[in-house]
C-alpha cells in the first residue's frame, strides 16, 4: 500500500479529490465506487469546489455505492440512496441514471446483491473505489471475520457500528440491524482503491489494516492484497503507524 500522511483532515480530502479529478480527466466515463459516512465528506467537498470552478465534470461518470441499509424506505434521509443523492449526485452533477445503490428494500436480497455485482461487471468494473474505515476495521460494511472472497451480500451490522452510526439517527435503535454491502472480494476487484481516514478514533484501525497481519478480524487488512491501494490519513489517524517516518520519507521522494 502507498501510505500518505498529510497534516490535516482538509488535506486528506484535497489529495484524494486530486487523484479522482485526474482519473476523470483521463476517463470521463470512469466508474467510481462511492463511500458514504463522514470520511469522504472532505473529498466530495473538494470535488464540488472543482465542479463549481468549471475544471471538472461528472456528467459522464458512473457510480456504484458501497453499501445500503436493509429495510429503510428509499426516501428516508439516512438511506444511503438519499445520502448519495444529496452528497454526491446533486452537488457533483452526476446523471442520476448513472449511479446505483444496492437495493436494501428488495424482497429477494440475495438476488439484489447478485444483480449488483453483475451490474458492476457490466459497467466494466470499478476504476477507483473510495473507502472509509470503521473503528473496528470494517471497509464497506464487511464486519470483522468477513471472508476476503466475499461478494455483495447481506451482513449483520456489528453493535459497535450501529452505535457509531447512531449519530445520523434520532435514536440508536433506529439504526438498521442489516445492510447490503459490496464484499471484500468485490472491493479487491476495483482497479484502484483510495482509503481516507481522519482523527485519532481511526488510528488503531489504520495501524491494524496497514501494518498488522492479514486477518479477517481486520477486514481493512485485505487491502494489503490489492495491487494499487492508497491510504491517505491525517496526522491523528496516522498516530498508531510504526513506520510513519518511512511513509513520509517515501512520499517526499516519490518519483514523478
Ligand atoms: C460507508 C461505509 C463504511 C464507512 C465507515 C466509516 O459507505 O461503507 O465503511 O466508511 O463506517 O464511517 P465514517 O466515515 O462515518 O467514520
Amino acid at each position: 500500500m502507498e501510505v500518505i500522511i498529510v497534516p490535516t483532515a482538509q488535506d486528506v480530502g484535497e489529495l484524494a479529490a486530486a487523484r479522482i479529478a485526474d482519473l476523470v480527466a483521463s476517463k470521463p466515463d470512469a466508474v467510481l465506487g462511492l463511500a458514504t459516512g463522514s470520511s469522504p465528506q472532505g473529498v466530495y467537498a473538494e470535488l464540488h469546489r472543482r465542479v463549481q470552478a468549471g475544471s471538472l465534470s461528472f456528467a459522464g461518470v458512473r457510480g456504484f455505492a458501497l453499501d445500503e441499509y436493509v429495510g429503510l424506505p428509499l426516501e428516508h434521509p439516512e438511506s444511503y440512496a438519499s445520502v448519495i443523492t444529496r452528497d454526491v449526485v446533486e452537488p457533483l452533477g452526476f446523471d442520476p441514471s448513472n449511479v446505483r445503490v444496492p437495493d436494501g428494500r428488495a424482497d429477494d436480497l440475495d438476488r439484489a446483491a447478485q444483480e449488483y455485482d453483475e451490474a458492476i461487471a457490466q459497467a466494466g468494473g470499478i476504476d477507483l473505489q473510495i473507502l472509509g474505515i470503521g473503528a473496528n476495521g470494517h471497509i464497506g460494511f464487511n464486519e470483522p471475520t468477513s471472508s476476503f472472497a466475499s461478494r455483495t451480500r447481506i451482513k449483520t451490522l456489528a453493535p459497535q457500528t450501529r452505535l457509531d452510526n447512531a449519530r445520523f439517527f434520532d435514536s440508536p435503535d433506529q439504526v438498521p440491524t442489516h445492510c447490503l454491502t459490496q464484499g471484500l472480494g468485490t472491493i479487491l476487484e476495483a482497479r484502484e482503491v483510495v482509503l481516507v481516514a481522519q482523527g485519532a478514533g481511526k488510528a488503531a484501525a489504520i495501524a491494524a489494516a496497514v501494518e498488522g497481519p492479514l486477518t479477517a478480524l481486520v477486514p481493512g487488512s485485505a487491502l494489503q492484497l490489492h495491487r494499487r491501494a492508497t491510504v491517505i490519513v491525517d496526522e491523528d489517524a496516522a498516530s498508531g503507524l510504526k513506520l510513519a517516518d518511512y511513509y513520509r520519507y517515501t512520499y517526499a521522494h516519490k518519483p514523478q
